[in-house]
């Protein structure tokens, strides 16, 4: 078993399972045009996230990490017509992207894009009263995950649901041979989340069209 097979299974769900959805196609073509890295999630992820949060009844919602806006535009698709996400993106070029593929999605009212770092645009968010999110979305610069875990944190509820993507990379994470900060700044995220009392957590190894990776799931809860 390698990429193409489970590519060509990630095909088969998609093609079964998740509609086709003119927005979200643009949204990678724009991309692919504007030659932003192809790491957005899969169709079938970004399913899976939409899913979560209609679980969660989300209202609010916070990503890290926005990229050409694709896992946004899944994510805001699940909340109610009052409900709010806000995205994170340091690269000017990618939330240019962003902000046209969220428009071109009818979502331009629901999204605030904050362009930044964004350890810098975090504290801001608290200063001015955002949160706490019903969930949150880590995907953006891996060395500091244990720094976004911990703001997650802040800006969360107990109930609150904190989701990480790629904390499995390829196995990387358990071979301790490399000492890439990306995976040690997963292996960080993982320490926190094992010691950390307000968070039951798990995570999910898997396989498809962007490879063998996973996501970490924590729910927040009141520690006690
Ligand atoms: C994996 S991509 C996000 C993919 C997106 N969530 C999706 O699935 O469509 C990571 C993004 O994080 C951004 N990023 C990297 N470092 C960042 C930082 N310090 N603050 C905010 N965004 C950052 C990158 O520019 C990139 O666009």
């Amino acid at each position: 078993m390698d990429i193409r097979t489970w590519t060509a299974v990630d095909r088969y769900i998609t093609d079964l399972l998740v509609l086709p959805d003119s927005a979200l196609d643009a949204a990678l073509q724009a991309n692919a045009a504007a030659d932003l890295p192809p790491i957005d999630v899969s169709p079938n992820q970004g399913a899976l996230l939409q899913l979560l949060a209609r679980v969660q009844g989300a209202r609010t919602i916070l990503e890290i990490g926005t990229l050409g806006g694709y896992s946004t535009i899944w994510l805001a698709r699940a909340l109610p017509a009052d409900g709010h996400l806000i995205t994170l993106e340091a690269d000017p070029k990618h939330a240019e992207v962003a902000r046209s593929n969220i428009a071109y999605a009818g979502l331009a009212d629901v999204v605030e894009l904050r362009i930044g770092p964004a350890l810098e645009t975090l504290p801001r968010l608290a200063v001015e009263g955002h949160g706490p999110f019903d969930l949150i979305f880590i995907d953006a610069d891996k060395p500091n995950n244990p720094n976004y875990f911990a703001w997650a944190l802040k800006l969360s509820r107990p109930g609150s649901l904190i989701i990480c993507d790629n904390v499995v990379r390829g196995g990387a994470v358990i071979d301790a041979a490399i000492d890439d900060p990306r995976v040690q700044g997963v292996r960080d995220f993982y320490e926190l989340l094992a010691t950390e009392p307000r968070v039951s957590a798990t995570a999910i190894q898997t396989v498809g069209s962007k490879g063998y990776d996973g996501f970490a799931i924590a729910l927040v809860t009141d520690g006690k």
